[in-house]
């Protein structure tokens, strides 16, 4: 792995998200069942419409507890809209666990979370980093866009071997500093610059270390996925 480029990725990063950031509601908070309930949101819904119901969630149930003991249809009621509803099913059963095997008191490991119904690698990675500011990879398809971008040239064989190399990436691209904001940063510059269908080249603040920077066809390794 290049750890001058890694280094130089960071610093733009971290220097474009300063200026660019967007202004989120769950952006304002480090109690990681309220980091939850907006990851488990953001897995299938657009950030401006999350916004509302993220919003009403967790006024209509502030904690773990509270949404420990809610009733199944109240639950489903104030996800109405939203789509998905096993979702909604799996973070009542995950806040259900928090209470029963945690004592109501959220995990801290990064395998105690990932344990959690509904919650895989990346949701747990996002919890780990924006709650904890463990230095946990976060790779949801925007990222997996813009890291393939940036540092892949050519697809490797297997997709689980490009699934492995984007991990590697996304784990040794965290600087030690600014775990929460890196990780952030990332999510915002996959979606609002180094967009699926029309990324915005010319004002890249990575073009200078971009590997597919000025090829025609673009990174081999993106789907025209996922822009939230
Ligand atoms: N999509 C998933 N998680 C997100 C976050 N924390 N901020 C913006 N978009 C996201």
């Amino acid at each position: 792995m290049d750890c001058e480029a890694l280094r130089g990725f960071q610093a733009r990063l971290l220097r474009w998200f300063r200026t660019h950031g967007r202004d989120l509601p769950w952006r304002k908070t480090r109690d990681p069942y309220r980091i939850l309930v907006s990851e488990v949101m953001l897995q299938q819904t657009q950030v401006d419409r999350v916004r509302r119901y993220y919003q009403r969630f967790v006024r209509q149930y502030p904690t773990v507890r509270d949404l420990a003991t809610a009733h199944p249809a109240r639950v489903r009621e104030a996800w109405e809209g939203l789509g998905y509803y096993a979702r909604a099913r799996n973070l009542h059963a995950a806040a259900r666990e928090v209470a029963r095997r945690h004592g109501g008191r959220f995990p801290r490991r990064l395998a105690e979370v990932m344990a959690l119904p509904g919650v895989g690698r990346y949701t747990a990675g996002a919890v780990m980093s924006f709650a904890y500011g463990e230095p946990a990879p976060v790779l949801d398809t925007n990222v997996r866009r813009l890291l393939s971008r940036v540092f892949v040239r050519r697809r490797p064989a297997s997709p689980a071997r490009l699934d492995r190399r984007l991990w590697a990436l996304a784990k040794a691209a965290i600087p030690h500093r600014h775990v929460w904001a890196f990780n952030q940063a990332l999510m915002d510059f996959g979606a609002t610059v180094c967009t699926a269908r029309s990324p915005k080249c010319g004002i890249c603040p990575m073009r200078e270390i971009c590997v597919n920077y000025g090829r025609t066809s673009g990174a081999p390794t993106h789907s025209a996925e996922d822009e939230s």
